[in-house]
């Protein structure tokens, strides 16, 4: 657990990002549990129990922090509201993915998540780009990425889904420094 304790939290107006802990196990499980949510990212098991939270929290406090970095995105009055998370795919090479749970959809928080650790990322993490991809079937998460500062490649790969258990049409993003 240790590279969880040392993860800095990083605060925006209305959230703070900060490494995940068992305490988030219970709203995990209940907001990850929405094919919406899991279907919309590559790994994430639907249906989502919390064996499959624990699981998920014990692989984050393997992760190497100079490689890969995944917080709790937790509202200020509201408690937790889903996951961040940089992991490199490919070596030397991050990218972003994230979830929130449906009733906190819509109101902004993504968008100000995702800045936020950018701009982490770019100032402590030392990062000077950052890969995404989101399902072509998931505009909205395209618009957190274009509102967040990134740009389309053009290139669209099939990507596996663990919940829909099917390949999907990703569509490939860059996020420059
Ligand atoms: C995608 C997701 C992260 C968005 O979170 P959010 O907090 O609602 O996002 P924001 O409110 O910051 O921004 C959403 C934007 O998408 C837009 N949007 C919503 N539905 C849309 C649609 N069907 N088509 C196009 N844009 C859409 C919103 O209007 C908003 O843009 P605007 O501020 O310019 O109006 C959230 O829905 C989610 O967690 N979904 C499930 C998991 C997921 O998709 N993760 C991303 C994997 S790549």
């Amino acid at each position: 657990m240790c590279a969880l304790d040392i993860r800095p939290a990083i605060g925006t107006e209305r959230l703070i990002l900060r490494g995940p802990t068992a305490a988030d196990i219970p709203a995990m499980a209940e907001l990850a549990n929405d094919i919406g949510v899991a279907g919309n990212v590559a790994r994430m098991p639907y249906p989502y129990a919390v064996e499959h939270a624990e699981e998920g929290l014990a692989r984050i406090a393997r992760e190497d922090p100079r490689r890969e970095a995944t917080f709790a995105i937790e509202h200020r009055d509201f408690g937790f509201l889903g996951m961040l998370g940089f992991h490199e795919k490919q070596p030397g090479r991050s990218e972003v993915g994230y979830w929130l749970g449906r009733p906190f959809w819509g109101r902004g928080y993504a968008t100000e998540a995702l800045t936020a650790a950018l701009r982490w990322a770019k100032s402590d993490w030392r990062r000077n780009v950052v890969w995404a991809g989101h399902f072509a079937d998931n505009p909205a998460s395209g618009q957190v990425l274009i509102k967040a500062g990134f740009l389309y490649t053009g290139d669209v790969e099939p990507q596996d889904c663990l919940a829909r258990d099917c390949k999907v049409a990703s569509r490939k993003m860059v996020w420059l420094a």
